[in-house]
């Protein structure tokens, strides 16, 4: 089995790239140390370059279509990694999850209908809903022993009036792994109020042992009749400039309507060509990579945990189950939001998200991405140390 290095530094400054090049729009400082954005510092794998460079031989980029092999992949993939027998006519196509959502909003609501989100969450969902005119409903998270978790009472009393919920499964930035019990308690819920369930899973191959990702629509074929999964390889594989995702749609109704979205109301379906041929190799021959991948980060985290706990006792990381992420529960610094920014920029010279950002129950808290050479996450620890 080849070894993967995940300690090399490799340069990114001057490749367009979000993370590092729009830092001086961003932070106001073109210097700080990015750990925000999220995707990877580390190369996307060997065996999606050379897939792609075997495809550039061909030397013409012409019209293409998804053959049967992206579905299948994804058949294989969700199979052999979440022990989820999916149905090749089942999957659509997006150029993004959030894209996604988007979509699904336009295709699946009117304007002014509730759409439920669980904040403090990935922010994209709120704007899916609220640029399109539809109104947002918070049922907030709650933070029980250092894990977000659902508030089912409020969910029940909210579902009654809403069209549909988004949930982040897993959930970003609090990394929750939501549990068998819980996806059972929501779906119930929102299967007695006819609520159409949007799970995005994009984080699902990002989790760590023992929690394990068991997909919301694989629970029962009624869930799946009311559930919309999003899913990508762009998180797991770093590859999320390819603008490559998929849904998972097992009721035809719904996956007739979301089709004649992207097929007739915006012709998006043609998708993109390098993104179908990484997509394939990503999910047929990543599996040995991503254990290596979810090692390294591991040790990332235990190094984030270690030294807050050493040397940053005012800064409570919550353990995360799941994504690259930390969740700095940072109130106790005793900040308003705005200090607690100017904090880590100016101060810690760090570039990370803003906790409010991700809506209410982030005040406070800042958003760590921690998928860099550990030596990258040492001197950012470092640099907070010296801030403090
Ligand atoms: C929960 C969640 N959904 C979607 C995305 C991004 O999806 P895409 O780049 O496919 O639009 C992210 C990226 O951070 C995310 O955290």
């Amino acid at each position: 089995m080849m070894h993967y290095d995940f300690d090399e530094i490799i340069q990114r400054s001057d490749t367009d790239c979000v993370k590092y090049d729009l830092r001086k729009i961003v932070f106001r400082d073109g210097d700080v140390l990015p750990m925000w954005v999220a995707d990877m510092d580390f190369r996307t794998p060997d065996f999606i370059i050379s897939a792609l460079r075997k495809r550039l031989e061909h030397e013409i980029l012409g019209y293409s279509f998804r053959s049967k092999g992206f579905s299948s992949a994804v058949v294989n993939w969700m199979k052999s990694r979440h022990q989820w027998e999916i149905r090749p006519d089942w999957i659509s196509f997006s150029p993004g999850v959030v894209p996604a959502i988007n979509m699904i909003v336009l295709a699946f609501s009117q304007p002014g209908d509730k759409i439920i989100v669980q904040p403090p969450v990935y922010f994209p969902f709120f704007s899916a809903i609220e640029n399109n005119g539809r109104t947002r409903v918070d049922n907030p998270l709650k933070m029980i022993n250092g894990r977000l978790c659902m508030d089912f009472e409020d969910l029940r009393s909210k579902s009654t009036e809403a069209k549909m919920i988004i949930i982040s499964h897993p959930h970003n930035p609090g990394g929750s792994v939501w549990t068998v019990d819980e996806l059972q308690q929501l779906a119930a819920i929102c299967l007695e109020n006819n609520v159409l369930m949007i799970s995005d899973e994009i984080h699902s191959d990002l989790v760590y042992s023992p929690h394990k990702h068991i997909p919301l629509a694989s629970l029962s074929e009624e869930i799946a009749r009311h559930t919309i999964t999003c899913n990508a390889p762009s998180k797991t594989f770093n590859m999320a400039g390819l603008a490559t995702s998929y849904l998972i749609i097992p009721e035809k109704a719904l996956l007739d309507r979301y089709n004649h979205m992207l097929n007739d109301e915006l012709h998006l379906s043609g998708g993109n060509l390098p993104g179908t041929v990484a997509l394939e190799a990503a999910y047929n021959k990543g599996s040995d990579w991503l254990s290596q991948l979810l090692g390294y980060l591991q040790g990332n985290i235990r190094l984030v945990m270690e030294f807050c706990k050493n040397y940053l006792p005012a800064i409570i990381p919550i353990i995360p189950e799941s994504t690259y992420m930390v969740w700095l529960d940072c109130r106790n610094l005793g900040f308003t939001d705005e200090e607690l920014n100017e904090f880590f920029i100016r101060k810690a010279r760090l570039g990370l998200n803003e906790g409010r950002q991700f809506g209410p129950g982030g005040e406070g808290f800042m958003r760590m991405n921690i998928a860099c050479p550990r030596s990258v996450v040492l001197e950012a620890l470092q640099r907070l140390k010296h801030a403090i």
